[in-house]
């Protein structure tokens, strides 16, 4: 089959790659890409937010199947435009991709159903949400209702910071994205991510993970997209699972579809953990990044497969193959990132790496410049290992990180610390 990949990001590379190993994939596009990908897919320019141009591009190419990887393509009903073509597609509606685009909507939803999360007031009005916080006391968290490029949530531990958070966001600071305010209770415990294939109706888990949010080593510094991962996260043991999925995540799906917006495609779903009770700090419609990166290193050639089952609607017939092993991914970003960092600096050392199952560098802002790879965006690469326990793939990983030379990047030193003490 003929299948296109949008996006182009490390997450977009990790599915290029688990998919292109499978024996179904005869042709793989990916719009619009990077130097990673172009090593194994045909890249193609295209605005991939734009349903209408997709539906073409789709068509013209005989493509049979679209994985979208990033959210802001599903929030623009790129999805619902492929499927009204009658294109087979991975990923959700514009009105289940909500679960993302409008935290209030989530907390409406879990009310709905039932899934514990936290406790939270919405607030248009400035004056009223001023009063609410004062009246709850920090810590309190303040989330802009809308997509702000994960730029939109305030952890405050004081009043003074929550107060300052709600005038910023009710004042305009992230535009129509913080119109309205949802503010919440601080949650203590310990966060995992859990990544869930929904078709509509039935649900199948396909891994846990870590982030690591924070720029500098000892979780320090600025947040970013994420600097690493790693996957499974042990934190989540099997009763964690079983309550996770039972009492948060079908529910939510149950309430998507008898609200007539069945929810289709992965859910990755934010848990904050505490005396093994999950709660939900947040949905996301999408994988992560880079988080996809160590679920495909462990899934391989079969997340084709999972993919397809949840777009044609028969998950409850398919089942995860799981090696019982680990996969973690380091970051590899431009200095100066989160902030501002140069561009089109040449990176070497990459062809004398071999990658193979177990070891894959998957790109993420590359281009290649005179037969050069060159730094284009802020993170860049994804250097990623499997083994049979964390601390090997952790080895493993930083191995391949010593062996290439980027003057201009830097990395974290340690990720993975939280699982291995
Ligand atoms: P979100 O964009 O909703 O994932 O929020 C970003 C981060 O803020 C989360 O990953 C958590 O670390 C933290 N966070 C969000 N909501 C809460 C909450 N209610 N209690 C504690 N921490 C939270
Ligand atoms: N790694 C966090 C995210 O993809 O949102």
């Amino acid at each position: 089959m003929n299948i296109l990949i949008l996006g182009s990001g490390g997450r977009e590379h990790a599915l290029a790659w688990a998919v292109k190993q499978n024996p179904k994939c005869d042709r793989l596009i990916v719009a619009p890409g990077n130097a990673g990908m172009a090593a194994i897919a045909e890249c193609a320019s295209l605005d991939i937010n734009d349903g209408a141009a997709v539906v073409e591009f789709a068509d013209a190419q005989s493509v049979d199947f679209v994985i979208i990887g990033p959210e802001a393509p599903l929030a623009a009903g790129v999805g619902d435009a492929l499927r009204a073509a009658g294109i087979k597609c991975f990923g959700p509606s514009a009105a289940a991709a909500q679960l993302e685009a409008s935290k209030a909507f989530t907390k409406e939803v879990c009310d709905a159903c039932g899934a514990p999360t936290a406790g939270y007031a919405r607030f248009t009005e400035l004056a009223p949400a001023l009063d609410y916080v004062k009246a709850q006391g920090a810590p309190i968290v303040i989330k802009a209702d809308g997509l702000a490029a994960g730029k939109g949530v305030v952890v405050a531990m004081t009043i003074e910071d929550a107060l300052a958070a709600v005038e910023d966001m009710l004042g305009g600071a992230f535009g129509e994205a913080g119109a309205e305010v949802v503010i919440e209770e601080f949650m203590e415990g310990e966060e995992a991510s859990f990544f869930i294939l929904s078709d509509g109706k039935n649900i199948l888990p396909v891994g846990t993970a870590q982030d690591h949010k924070r720029a500098y080593d000892g979780d320090e510094g600025p947040n970013t997209g994420g600097m690493g991962a790693y996957s499974p996260a042990p934190i989540v043991d099997d009763a964690v699972v079983a309550k996770a999925l039972s009492e948060i995540v079908q529910p939510t799906v149950d309430e998507m579809a008898r609200r007539g917006t069945p929810y289709q495609g992965v859910l990755y779903a934010g848990f904050m953990i505490k005396d093994g009770q999950p709660r939900l700090v947040e949905y996301n419609v999408r994988f992560g990044d880079p988080e996809c990166q160590v679920l495909m290193m462990r899934l391989g050639a079969q997340a084709l497969d999972l993919l397809l089952a949840c777009a044609e609607e028969r998950l409850d017939t398919a089942q995860v193959n799981w090696a019982n092993d680990h996969a973690l991914t380091v970051v590899m970003a431009a200095k100066g990132y989160p902030g501002s960092y140069e561009k089109g600096s040449r990176i070497s050392g990459l062809d004398a790496l071999s990658e193979d199952s177990k070891n894959m560098v998957f790109h993420a802002g590359t281009g290649l410049r005179d037969d050069h790879i060159v730094a284009t965006g802020g993170r860049v690469l994804n250097v990623t290992a499997r083994g049979s326990s964390l601390a090997e793939a952790q080895a493993r990983a930083y191995e391949m990180i010593d062996a290439i030379d980027w003057p201009e990047g830097f990395c974290r030193r340690d990720i993975g610390w939280r699982a291995l003490g």
